[in-house]
């Protein structure tokens, strides 16, 4: 299979893999920045870490890329709004006009209704291809009481299902 083949192919594969959907967001200071993303992951355990990938072409890029700290929020179902809001044309401080958003004492803006909001001190980078993976070494973590999480599955929101056939048959 030749490179763009297999490049429309792993689009398809990845409409098959659901990733709760979350906003990261980060501050250089002066300006806050917030984008949807599903590309995050936890790493480690020991230590606590997680990592996210993020487009070159990104507003907020610049800012991670020059070593800012970030929060990973974990969106709920009732907030697809902010999702829809953190991936459009609307960008930079405009992207926090809706949403219950708060600051750590570091300065990073974090959700206060999120699923859960996962506060990081950057802790490393690797550039590959189109994106660059930053690593959060995490420092302060605000989960919230529902576990409900808005998910993006073949290009759309959605949410957890019902269990699966095998585990509702056997009750
Ligand atoms: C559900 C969803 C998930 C996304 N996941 C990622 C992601 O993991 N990494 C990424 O770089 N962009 C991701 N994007 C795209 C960015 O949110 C979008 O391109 C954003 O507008 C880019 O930031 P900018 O507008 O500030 O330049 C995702 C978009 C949506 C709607």
């Amino acid at each position: 299979m030749n490179e763009a083949n297999l490049k429309a192919e792993m689009l398809q594969a990845m409409r098959r893999l659901a990733k709760s959907v979350t906003i990261i967001t980060t501050s250089n200071g002066h300006e806050r920045f917030a984008m949807s993303a599903t590309a995050v992951d936890s790493l480690s355990t020991e230590p606590p870490s997680l990592l996210i990938c993020v487009n070159k072409t990104a507003s907020l890029h610049a800012v991670l890329d020059a070593g800012a700290d970030f929060c990973v929020n974990i969106l709920g179902l009732e907030q697809e709004e902010l999702s829809h809001l953190c991936s459009g044309p609307i960008k930079g401080e405009a992207r926090f006009q809706r949403g219950n958003w708060l600051s750590s004492a570091d300065g990073i803006p974090y959700l206060g209704d999120a699923q859960s909001a996962i506060l990081c001190r950057q802790d490393g980078k690797f550039s590959y291809g189109t994106h660059s993976i930053f690593i959060g070494r995490i420092q302060q973590i605000h989960n919230g009481a529902a576990i409900s999480p808005l998910v993006y599955l073949d290009g759309s929101y959605t949410t957890t299902a019902a269990p699966a056939p095998t585990l509702a048959a056997a009750g």
